[in-house]
C-alpha cells in the first residue's frame, strides 16, 4: 500500500501557522529542541513534547512527559492516543492538526470567543471540544436569543462537495429526529467566505469519554452504566425505527447532562464529516472511528441497524475494560478477522478487575460478532438481553464526576424559545371581516343586501315619479330609457 500523504500544521493561538510538514508512515518527534524531527518555538512547549506514530492504521499522539501537557477533546493526555485527521491537539499554547496532504487543502481556520458567523446571527461563546469532524463551540443565537452549540466543520470539507452533499442529506434526515435522548440538529448553515457549521442543541454536560477518563481506574461500573444504557437503547430503537442509522458510535458522542441523562450526539453527520485515519480516507466510503466500526460499515456496505449494534458493543466493552476491543496492530485486519477477546479475559490480560455481570458480559460479545446475523436482530433484542427479567433497569444517576462550568447560559428547553417568541412575534395581522363570528357576518350580511335594495327602490321611485314603494303595489319592469 503507498504511504499517507499528510501534512503537520503547528499554529498560535491567534490562528498564524508556525510550520507545515509533510509526513509519511513512521515517527516524528515534536519539541524546541533543534534534534525534534518537527522543532518548534515557544516558552509553553518543552524540549521533547511529544511523539507522533503514523502507522497504516492510526495516528496515535504521545506526549512525552511534557511540563504543560497536551490536550485533546478537552482532556489532558496521559497515555498514547488515536488521534483523527484534522483533529487538533493543544500542546503547551500551540496548536498541532493533522490533515490529508492536497497541493490546495487550506490551513485550519481557528475560531475565537466572541466571534460571529451565520452573517452575524451566532456568537461564539466558548469552545466546548474537537474532533475529527470540526470544533463544537457553544454559541448564542441572536434571532431566537439561545443557546445553542455550532459545529464548525473542517476545512478541508470546503473543498469536497461530494462530502458536503452527503453532510446536507445527514442533516435533513437527524432533523426530523425528536427524542429526549438525541440531541436535537437544528440547521446546516453554509454563507460565502465563512466556515460551514452545524447548528444543534447545546448540552451543558460531558460525554462518556470524557468522563471515563476521571474514573480511578479509567472504566465504568456496570451499575453507573446500566441506566445510560437504557437510554442509548431507547434513542437507537427509535432511529432505527425511523430508518436512520448513527454511524458513529462512541464514548464522545454519548453525552451525559448535569442531571444524569444521556443525548447521542451526530446522528447520521459525523461519518460523513470526518476522515477518521489515513485509511478510511484510502478505502473511499468507510466513514466512522475505526475502532467502534463493524467489518461491514469497514468495508463500506450499505448502513444497517447491524452497524450500530456492533458499534454499541465495541462502546460498552471499551467503558468496561478502557479498551475498546481492537486497539493496536492492524485494526482493519483485526475487526475483519479476529474474533474479539472476551471481557473477563482482556480484564485479566489488562490485571484490571471489574464486576461485570455474566449476562451483560454475553450480549456484549454477541454485539461484536463479525457476521451480522449472530448479533442480536434488532436494539429492543440487545435492549432485553442486556436488562432481563421484569424489573426496568434503574434510572441513570446524577454524574458524580466533575463537569465543569460553562461560562454561559446552560441548555434551553424548547419552551424557552415558544416563550420568547410568543413575546416577541408580533400578531398576525387580521381585517375587519375576518374578526366577525359566523353569526354575525350572516347578519351583517342580510342588513347590506336590505340596504342595496332600500337604495335601488328609492333611486326607482324617483326615476318614475312615483312615491316610495308604489313599485310593491304595481310591479313593472325597471326601464329607465
Ligand atoms: N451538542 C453538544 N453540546 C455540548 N457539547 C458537545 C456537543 N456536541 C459535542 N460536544 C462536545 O464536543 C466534543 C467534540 O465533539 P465532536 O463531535 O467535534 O468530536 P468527536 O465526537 O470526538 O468526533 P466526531 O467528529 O467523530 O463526532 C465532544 O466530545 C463533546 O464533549
Ligand atoms: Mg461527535
Amino acid at each position: 500500500m503507498s504511504s499517507p500523504e499528510l501534512c503537520i500544521t503547528i499554529q498560535c493561538q491567534n490562528g498564524k501557522v508556525l510550520s507545515q510538514n509533510l509526513i509519511n508512515f513512521g515517527e516524528y518527534t515534536i519539541g524546541t529542541s533543534a534534534d525534534n524531527s518537527i522543532p518548534i518555538e515557544s516558552e509553553h512547549v518543552s524540549r521533547h513534547h511529544a511523539k507522533l506514530s503514523v502507522t497504516e492504521d492510526s495516528l496515535v499522539f504521545e506526549d512525552l512527559g511534557s511540563s504543560n501537557g497536551s490536550i485533546i477533546n478537552g482532556t489532558s493526555v496521559k497515555c498514547p492516543t488515536i488521534i483523527d485527521t484534522n483533529q487538533t491537539v493543544q500542546m503547551g499554547d500551540l496548536f498541532l492538526t493533522v490533515q490529508t496532504y492536497s497541493q490546495n487543502a487550506s490551513t485550519p481556520r481557528l475560531h475565537f470567543s466572541n466571534d460571529m458567523v451565520g452573517s452575524g446571527r451566532y456568537t461564539l461563546k466558548q469552545e466546548v471540544g474537537r474532533g475529527g469532524g470540526g470544533v463544537i463551540w457553544l454559541s448564542h443565537d441572536q434571532h431566537l436569543n439561545q443557546s445553542v452549540a455550532l459545529k464548525l466543520l473542517p476545512p478541508d470539507l470546503e473543498n469536497d462537495p461530494v462530502a458536503l452533499n452527503d453532510l446536507v442529506g445527514e442533516v435533513q434526515k437527524a432533523r426530523l429526529l425528536s427524542h429526549p435522548n438525541i440531541i436535537r440538529i437544528h440547521d446546516y448553515i453554509r454563507v460565502p467566505d465563512e466556515t460551514p457549521f452545524v447548528s444543534m442543541e447545546f448540552v451543558d454536560g460531558s460525554d462518556l469519554g470524557t468522563l471515563r477518563n476521571q474514573q480511578p481506574n479509567g472504566l465504568f461500573s456496570w451499575e453507573r452504566l446500566e441506566g445510560l444504557v437504557n437510554q442509548m437503547c431507547s434513542a437507537l430503537e427509535y432511529a432505527h425505527g425511523e430508518q436512520i442509522i448513527h454511524r458513529d458510535l462512541k464514548p464522545a458522542n454519548m453525552m451525559i447532562t448535569r442531571e444524569g441523562n444521556l443525548k447521542l450526539a451526530d446522528f447520521g453527520i459525523a461519518a460523513s464529516t470526518s476522515e477518521k485515519s489515513p485509511q478510511a480516507n484510502m478505502e473511499g466510503d468507510a466513514s466512522g472511528t475505526i475502532v467502534y466500526m463493524s467489518p461491514q460499515q469497514m468495508r463500506g456496505t450499505m448502513p444497517a441497524p447491524s452497524d450500530d449494534i456492533y458499534s454499541l458493543g465495541a462502546t460498552l466493552y471499551d467503558l468496561l475494560s478502557t479498551h475498546p476491543p481492537f486497539f493496536k496492530g492492524d485494526i482493519h485486519q483485526q475487526v475483519q478477522q479476529e474474533p474479539a477477546t472476551s471481557l473477563s479475559t482482556r480484564l485479566k490480560e489488562l490485571g484490571i478487575t471489574n464486576n461485570i455481570p455474566a449476562h451483560v458480559e454475553s450480549a456484549v460479545m454477541k454485539c461484536l460478532e463479525k457476521n451480522p446475523a449472530d448479533r442480536p436482530e434488532t436494539i429492543k433484542e440487545l435492549s432485553d438481553l442486556l436488562h432481563p427479567g421484569a424489573h426496568p433497569p434503574p434510572p441513570p444517576i446524577p454524574p458524580p464526576e466533575h463537569i465543569p462550568e460553562m461560562e454561559s447560559v446552560l441548555a434551553e428547553p424548547i419552551e424557552t424559545t415558544q416563550k420568547f417568541l410568543e413575546k416577541n412575534i408580533p400578531p398576525t395581522v387580521k381585517s375587519w371581516w375576518q374578526t366577525q363570528t359566523p353569526k354575525n357576518k350572516d347578519i351583517i350580511l342580510v342588513g347590506v343586501i336590505t340596504g342595496i335594495l332600500f337604495l335601488a327602490e328609492i333611486i326607482f321611485s324617483k326615476l318614475q315619479g312615483d312615491n316610495l314603494f308604489d313599485s310593491f303595489s304595481n310591479p313593472r319592469l325597471f326601464l329607465p330609457w
